[in-house]
């Protein structure tokens, strides 16, 4: 009867969300979004934080099944150029395979997927493994929370979504989270917004896929 009710009811939840989400309103060009193919140059662009490893582009998790000793103690030097030759090797065997997202210029959100066999650590995950028609989104991120829930997720996950089935890829699966939105694609709610079901349950990751 209402309708809809008006995105900013949502951001009154705290009063830094509401006020960000006001100074947004005020200024249409601050949502100027532009997404791109994650390649070797443009990787040093992948939005940082304050923890280790600090950016996507330092980390392995996905990428490197064996343990390191301390890998808080690891130079970025040595993080950087293990994800460098891992993007160089997936690129050239199979194809773009990551999206940086762009805030008038800043980056702010990253994106990686690929299929299961560049992608070892899936084997830790009780509801794995990812089929061997899908493609695994491993990481979908926008670190900052100020950023989150302004649709730039949805424009991320779509522009993958789009870019797969026009690489006549059968379907995309991720594990998604459970109770939480962090870690390591995002909550299990946008998924099922975006289309997803939950093709193997687990308590905690589900694996969901979407059919292409
Ligand atoms: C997953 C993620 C990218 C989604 O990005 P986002 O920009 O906040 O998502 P959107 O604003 O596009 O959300 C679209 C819809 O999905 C659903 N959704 C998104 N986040 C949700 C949450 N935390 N809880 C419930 N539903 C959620 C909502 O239906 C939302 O629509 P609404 O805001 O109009 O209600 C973001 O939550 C994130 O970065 N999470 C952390 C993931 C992580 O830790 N990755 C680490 C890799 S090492």
């Amino acid at each position: 009867m209402f309708g809809t009710p008006p995105k900013w009811l949502a951001w009154t939840k705290t009063p830094d969300t509401f006020i960000h989400y006001l100074e947004l309103l005020q200024d249409d060009t601050k949502m100027n979004i532009e997404i791109v193919n994650l390649t070797q140059e443009n990787l040093i662009d992948a939005p940082e934080w304050f923890t280790h490893p600090f950016s996507c582009k330092y980390c392995t998790y996905w990428e490197c099944l064996e343990e390191r000793a301390d890998p808080a103690a690891e130079e970025k030097s040595d993080m950087i150029r293990r994800k460098l030759e891992w993007l160089g090797r997936v690129r050239n065997e199979w194809g773009n395979c990551g999206k940086i997202a762009y805030w008038d210029g800043q980056p702010i959100g990253y994106a990686q997927y690929a299929p299961l066999r560049y992608l070892p650590r899936s084997v830790d995950y009780d509801s794995g493994p990812p089929s061997d028609d899908a493609v695994l989104i491993s990481c979908l991120f926008i670190p900052q929370k100020q950023f989150r829930r302004l649709g730039i997720g949805n424009q991320l996950l779509r522009s993958i979504i789009d870019e797969l089935k026009e690489r006549h890829q059968e379907a995309v699966e991720t594990f998604a989270r459970k109770g939480n939105p962090d870690n390591p694609s995002g909550p299990v709610e946008f998924y099922l917004t975006n289309g997803f079901h939950i093709y193997r349950d687990d308590k905690e990751f589900p694996l969901m896929r979407l059919d292409l």
